[in-house]
């Protein structure tokens, strides 16, 4: 057991009895599965019992073998073992690179008001209490939602968002929960919910001032119970769902005029946080504009892309209605208008040019701004590092142009992982084809990006 911690071995071995009364292989199994990563454990025993096995792979063991074996059995359980910690490593590995690089929740702002709910999100992520995220459309309730999902440990469990006002009443509600088959018409299988889906994870209830009233109660009665009942089903089921909330509503005048459950409004309202409207964060827009440039536009084009001064405060002198998302939206089509890497006032949506003083607007464009800032204030990942310029697919949102082609993505992918193998090997080529088992030529064409 001490030369597990000291060694820190790929694979364990152990006969399930060392000791004639004693399952001391159990122990260095348990002791085994602690450690992170964890080896393969193989149990072999000569008093084989099925229970002990059943124990044995509970525990985490990897395979049981039962003596006496032949030498070759052996080798090939350890070789299936290998190949399968291999793979859940490197599974993690590039689950922390896809979140890394693609920053699925990284929020931008500097703004006291944006520290705030960066505060908040570090204090109740690893929680499991439910969070209502209130705030304008565009404002990054959904990326807030995110968030908290990620820095939890729920992470590795499904986050499930669903938008409340997309779907009528009794859709939604089989949305939710499933239904059993001939419940309604059209119920011609039994189906499984949104809720079942993200059993272990977190639901995300966008939208939720829009819920039907019967929906309201039903959800109040799984948020109470922890329990859910599939339509044209008799029995509930236990369900361990964190759930968030969002909405652009005054839910609190949706309680006064009766349209909103207040029961559930105190459940969902455990924690609060508040999104603020752009325009009370005028402050965040240059970095906010950096970041746009940086993450969209440099990702898409391959260009760096610059924005002149008096665009810049044309930005800033707009009050954004539609909050980040309009900015957001700004951004991109203005790259898209713009002839060269430089946007200008006149690459803008009119709105905005009005901003500037008729006359001034017609003055050329000199004072260029927008290097991109080293660390760009804002929120991400708790152990995350800022994404290196990247195409950026933001799962959720509806940007096509966030969206890559597979091929892409899958080559992205590819880089990313070559990079990192090369770094822990410090650039030794010839070992790191020996780890992806590839061939050295293959190595250096894939380098070389020449793709396949
Ligand atoms: N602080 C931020 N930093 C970077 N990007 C942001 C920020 N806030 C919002 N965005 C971007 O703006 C867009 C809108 O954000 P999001 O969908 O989270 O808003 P929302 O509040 O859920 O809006 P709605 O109420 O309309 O659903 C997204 O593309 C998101 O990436
Ligand atoms: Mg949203």
């Amino acid at each position: 057991m001490e030369a597990l911690a000291e060694h820190h071995p790929d694979l364990v071995i152990t006969d399930l009895y060392l000791d004639k009364t004693k399952a001391y292989g159990m122990e260095i199994l348990q002791k085994a599965r602690a450690l992170i990563p964890s080896p393969a454990c193989l149990m072999m025993t000569g008093f084989g019992s099925v229970e002990s096995a059943v124990e044995a792979m509970r525990l985490g063991a990897y395979d049981f073998l039962e003596n006496p074996f032949k030498l070759d059995e052996l080798k090939l359980s350890i070789q299936r073992a290998l190949n399968y910690t291999r793979t859940v490593a490197e599974n993690a590995l590039l689950l922390r690179e896809l979140k890394q690089r693609y920053g699925f929740h990284q929020i931008i702002g500097a703004a006291p008001r944006m520290q705030e709910v960066f505060r908040m999100i570090e204090r109740v992520a690893d929680t499991d209490a439910t969070v209502l995220i209130l705030g304008e459309s565009g404002t990054g309730k959904e990326l807030v939602a995110r968030a908290l999902h990620f820095n939890s440990r729920r992470q590795h469990a499904a986050f499930v968002p669903i938008n409340c006002s997309a779907l009528p009443e009794n859709l939604l509600e089989s949305e939710l929960f499933g239904h059993r088959k001939g419940a309604f018409t059209g119920a011609i299988n039994d189906k499984n919910g949104l809720f079942h889906e993200a059993d272990g994870g977190t639901i995300f209830l966008d939208e939720i001032g829009t819920m039907p009233a019967q929906l309201q109660s039903r959800l109040l009665r799984v948020l109470q119970e922890r329990e859910i009942r599939r339509v044209g089903d008799t029995t509930a089921v236990a369900v361990n769902v964190r759930v968030l909330a969002a909405t652009n509503e005054n839910l609190e005048k949706l309680v006064k005029e009766g349209k909103f459950r207040e029961d559930l409004f105190y459940r969902l309202n455990v924690v609060p946080i508040s999104m603020p409207a752009q325009r009370e964060r005028v402050e965040d827009i240059p970095v906010l504009v950096y970041h746009f440039l940086r993450d969209k536009v440099h990702s898409r084009t391959g260009q760096p892309c610059k924005i002149s001064r008096r665009a810049l405060d044309a930005l800033c002198l707009h009050d954004w209605p539609g909050n980040v998302r309009e900015l957001e939206n700004a951004i991109e089509r203005a790259s898209v208008l713009s002839e060269s890497p430089l946007i200008v006032l006149r690459d803008l949506p009119p709105v905005i040019i009005r901003n500037i003083p008729v006359g001034e607007s017609d003055q050329p464009e000199t004072a260029l701004v927008a290097e991109f800032p080293d660390g760009s204030p804002g929120y991400t990942r708790v152990s995350g590092t800022p994404p290196p310029v990247s195409v950026s697919p933001k799962p959720g949102t509806a940007m096509p142009s966030h969206i890559v082609s597979l091929k892409r993505f899958i080559r992205d992918q590819e880089t990313a992982y070559l990079n990192h193998v090369l770094t822990l090997t410090n650039q030794n080529k010839e070992e790191a084809a020996r780890l992806l088992d590839i061939s050295l030529a293959t190595l250096y064409r894939k380098v070389a990006g020449e793709g396949e």
